[in-house]
């Protein structure tokens, strides 16, 4: 079983394309992939300017959530409720979208699909909800599920300005915690990078003492125009 935990430095940072990515990589060498996202909330602005879709391709007409995604780019046959046993409408921190439902994220509830996502697969990659110390429930927060979960972490972080700081806090959080960092991939990468982006690459892999990859921008449509994402175990 190999699995990894994809993290990130904050929301919108390009974790979801790092695991779709990932995870298509897996499918590609032949594994039977299940992914796993504890929680999704903002589900409210998907629907907001089309009918739903649930194919990725061209056709989709509206950007598909993160579960949706991560199904169709790895190609497993989980349910939206297997995937992400928690589903919210309003853009919100999963504690608050849980509360604003009436209902609180259960731990064990997580830690159950997490594993019955596991067992039925050879690889499982896990998305998790904006950064290490988002909570869940309570003082449970995104770490705690990482730490019971865990498989290491690859930190997606953006390359530009501001993420020297935010990637190593986000490395030392994640040590401290006892997790193991796989990568840091900085997404998108531009194709003809400045000195900014190509130094922040060298700085975050010095003072962080991890391995940085890149992925460069890809088109979400088309998963067959992918580079393959692989991280060592
Ligand atoms: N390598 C990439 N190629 C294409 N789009 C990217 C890439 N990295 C980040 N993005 C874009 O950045 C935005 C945030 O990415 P996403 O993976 O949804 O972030 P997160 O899961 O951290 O919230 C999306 O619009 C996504 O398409
Ligand atoms: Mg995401």
């Amino acid at each position: 079983m190999s699995g990894i935990f994809v993290t990130g430095t904050g929301t919108e940072v390009g974790k979801t394309v790092v695991a779709a990515v990932a995870a298509h990589t897996l499918a590609a060498d032949g594994a039977t992939v299940a992914v796993f996202k504890p929680c999704v909330t903002g589900l409210d602005e998907l629907s907001a300017d089309g009918p739903i879709s649930g194919d990725i391709g061209p056709k989709s007409a509206r950007r598909l959530a993160d579960h949706e995604l991560l199904r169709a780019a790895s190609g497993s046959g989980q349910s939206d409720e297997e995937i992400a046993p928690y589903r919210y409408g309003p853009p919100a921190s999963p504690h608050l979208a849980a509360a604003l439902a009436g209902e609180q994220i259960d731990p064990e509830r997580l830690r159950a699909a997490a594993g019955r996502a596991a067992a039925g697969a050879e690889a499982i990659v896990c998305e998790g909800v904006g950064g290490l110390l988002v909570p869940l429930a309570g003082e449970y927060l995104v770490r705690e599920l990482a730490v019971e979960l865990g498989y290491p972490l690859a930190i997606a972080a953006g390359p530009g300005l501001g993420t020297i700081n935010h990637t190593l806090l986000t490395i030392e959080v994640a040590r401290a915690a006892g997790l193991v960092v796989a990568a840091v991939v900085l997404t998108p990468w531009p194709h003809e990078p400045s000195e900014l982006e190509r130094s922040n690459r060298k700085t975050i892999a010095a003072l962080g003492e991890v391995t940085v990859m890149t992925l460069p921008e890809v088109d979400l449509a088309a998963p067959d125009s992918w580079p393959e994402l692989r991280f060592s175990r």
